[in-house]
């Protein structure tokens, strides 16, 4: 079964679409514990976690709950010691994004005495906050007539207008957010954001989209959905060997804390020059990614000549507290 024809152009028919849409939603809608508050202190702490990681795995292991427990408010955040933030987040990558949000509580405590801006310019403004995740706020927790375009909506826009503007491009982007301003439902922004995300992550999903159930079907204007949307050609990975040692004493394992902007803030296995291990064996090759880094670590079993600047025996049974990236600490576990 080939895909509907469209009936109606999505510009001349939007009062119609957004109705159609509201009313899929409204039967079809998540229950999402985000979607549960309007407090922007949770909708921003949601969008930012998010950003790199799945909606299922959130849901799964109560990592939104879980986070605003420990920091249920901007003063909580704000006061808090890096290495606690940094656990708090761990498993979720990309830890710059939790010292931005604890950058974001600090600087509402201070330029706003505590009260979010609501204004999409003044979010913006805020460590970490982007045009998406200012929308997101916006619209989310104050129901403000502010757009988003996230990869759903991307995907969701790109179809509709049969648009073969790569997403990620500047004039791909500028196409996005015209077409998201001019569909948006002003009367009810928090309602057709969550909708067209929604759609985006459910009926109109990238390999198989299931247009016959679509509910804006009659207006969509692509001819084969599924090659859209088109995207440039994608960063290359780097590919980097590193070579550390593990060395115990007693109860204690040797960790280095990083200070390279990949590692900054984490623990780590100490690493050493060629000079040091060339004649040695590893006892253990591991391959992990993180962002386009594709990592080969070579483990040798051997206390160093020297510890360097930053380098501790920490005691086992403590590692726990310790902020330390999830392939580290796999690799860790199976030495100890
Ligand atoms: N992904 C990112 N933000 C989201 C939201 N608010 N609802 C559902 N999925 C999302």
């Amino acid at each position: 079964m080939g895909k509907p024809e469209p009936t109606q152009h999505p510009e001349d028919g939007v009062e119609l679409l957004r109705s159609k849409l509201s009313e899929w939603f409204a039967h079809n809608g998540k229950d999402y514990p985000w979607r549960q508050t309007q407090d922007p202190w949770a909708i921003l702490v949601s969008e930012i976690m998010l950003q790199q990681t799945t909606v299922s795995s959130v849901i799964s292991n109560r990592r939104f709950e879980r986070f605003l427990e420990e920091f249920p408010n901007l003063e909580s955040i704000a006061k808090a010691a890096e290495p606690t933030i940094l656990k708090a987040w761990e498993g979720l990558g990309y830890y710059n994004r939790v010292r931005n949000l604890q950058k974001t509580a600090q600087q509402i405590l201070k330029e706003y005495g505590g009260q979010f801006p609501v204004d999409t310019q003044s979010l913006e403004a805020l460590p970490g906050v982007g045009r998406y995740t200012a929308g997101a706020v916006s619209s989310f927790a104050f129901n403000q007539p502010s757009p988003i375009v996230d990869s759903n909506i991307a995907r969701v826009i790109s179809r509709l207008f049969d648009s073969h503007r790569p997403i990620d491009s500047s004039a791909g982007q500028k196409f996005l957010w015209q077409k998201a301003t001019m569909l948006l439902d002003k009367h009810a922004p928090r309602l057709f954001n969550s909708a067209i995300m929604e759609l985006g992550q459910t009926l109109c999903s990238p390999q198989t989209p299931h247009c016959h159930h679509c509910p804006i079907r009659s207006f969509c204007l692509s001819k084969q959905p599924e090659l859209l949307p088109i995207k440039k050609p994608r960063k290359k990975t780097i590919s980097i060997e590193e070579h550390a040692f593990f060395h115990q004493i007693g109860q204690k394992v040797l960790l280095a804390q990083g200070t390279d902007t990949r590692r900054k803030g984490f623990w780590h296995f100490p690493l050493r020059k060629e000079s040091e291990y060339a004649h040695l064996k590893p006892i253990k090759v591991s391959r992990y990614s993180i962002t386009h880094y594709r990592v080969t670590l070579y483990l040798y079993h051997q206390k160093p000549a020297s510890l360097q600047e930053g380098e501790v025996y920490h005691p086992i049974n403590q590692l726990s507290r310790l902020p330390i990236a999830s392939p580290i600490r796999k690799l860790l576990e199976q030495m100890l």
